[in-house]
């Protein structure tokens, strides 16, 4: 495994397993530079979202980038508020011109929207068929939604993006996704930084000489989710792409396992209709 490896989606999508997360990145330059950083480092994932009203400054950093556009996989999102057949299909068009690129790589529904998902959901098949979106898929979605979904759509969705961290597993949604083929997507991976200071994950850094958050990345990839940490920091973009070199053993995976505490940092999904 490597920042080069992938997973596929499709006969012929492939995503890779390290992406760069921009939310709250900062507009403008901050963004900018974090892709600019991340595509020298040899990252070829970006996430984003409609959401993070940062979508320019990803395209942008892509155009002035060396790197072809078509060796790298570009996430974004559609907003809670722009759910429903054709606001979904208008916030495409939206996120697309923003991106400045005719076709996304992959077109996420950020949230199970209850009244709208369906609906919406159908809208993303469309584009999909027009080839706009090479891939669509799914985030914060539980069993349930997962089931639902799949009992009405055409297309399966071929991501699921969830919290994930040794904290908060989310043991249902992954197993539920995986029951449906669905690709899992680790979002906060490294906790939004808010567990680097926890004595198994201290430990564990200290026994593979590694920082708390190179420990966090291992642990998702090593479960065989694609993982999204964010960084707008040139040095911390480069530490959490170190991670292709080093393994956690089977004991130390599981001390990690055992550190779940239900904790969600973001979203809980858990209890959504
Ligand atoms: N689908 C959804 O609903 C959803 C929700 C949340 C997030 N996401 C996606 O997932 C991505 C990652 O999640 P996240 O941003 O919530 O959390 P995260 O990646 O777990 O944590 C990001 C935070 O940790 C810090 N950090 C990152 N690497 C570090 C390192 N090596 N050492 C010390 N601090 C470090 C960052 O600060 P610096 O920038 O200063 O390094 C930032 O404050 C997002 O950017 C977004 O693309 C999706």
């Amino acid at each position: 495994m490597d920042l080069r490896s992938t997973i596929d989606l499709t006969g012929s999508v492939a995503i890779p397993r390290l992406g760069l997360g921009v939310f709250r990145a900062g507009g403008g330059q901050p963004t900018r530079d974090a892709v600019t950083w991340a595509l020298e480092r040899g990252y070829r994932h970006v996430d984003t979202a409609h959401i993070y009203r940062n979508e320019v400054d990803v395209g942008a950093a892509l155009a002035a980038s060396d790197v072809p556009r078509d060796e790298v996989f570009v996430t974004t999102k559609l907003w809670n508020s722009d759910q429903g057949y054709d606001a979904t299909l208008r916030a495409f068009d939206a996120s697309a011109a923003a991106l400045g690129v005719e076709v996304v790589d992959l077109y996420l529904m950020h949230w199970p929207v209850p009244e709208h998902r369906l609906e919406s959901w159908r809208a993303m098949e469309r584009i999909h068929a027009e080839g706009r979106a090479r891939a669509i898929g799914v985030s914060n979605f539980v069993r349930r939604h997962l089931d639902e979904l799949s009992a009405h759509a055409n297309v399966a969705p071929m991501v699921n993006q969830i919290e994930l961290h040794p904290f908060g597993q989310q043991r249902d949604a992954v197993a539920a996704s995986r029951e449906h083929g669905v690709v899992v997507e680790a979002y906060s991976p490294v906790t939004k930084g808010q567990r680097f200071g926890d004595p198994t994950v201290r430990a564990i850094a200290t026994e593979t000489r590694r920082t708390p958050a190179q420990v966090l990345i291992r642990w998702g990839l090593q479960h065989g989710f694609v993982v999204i940490p964010k960084s707008s920091n040139q040095d911390r973009i480069a530490e959490n792409a170190s991670v292709f070199d080093f393994e956690l053993d089977p004991s130390q995976m599981q001390r990690l396992d055992g550190l779940e505490e239900g904790l969600h940092l973001a979203w809980d999904p858990t209890d959504a209709p």
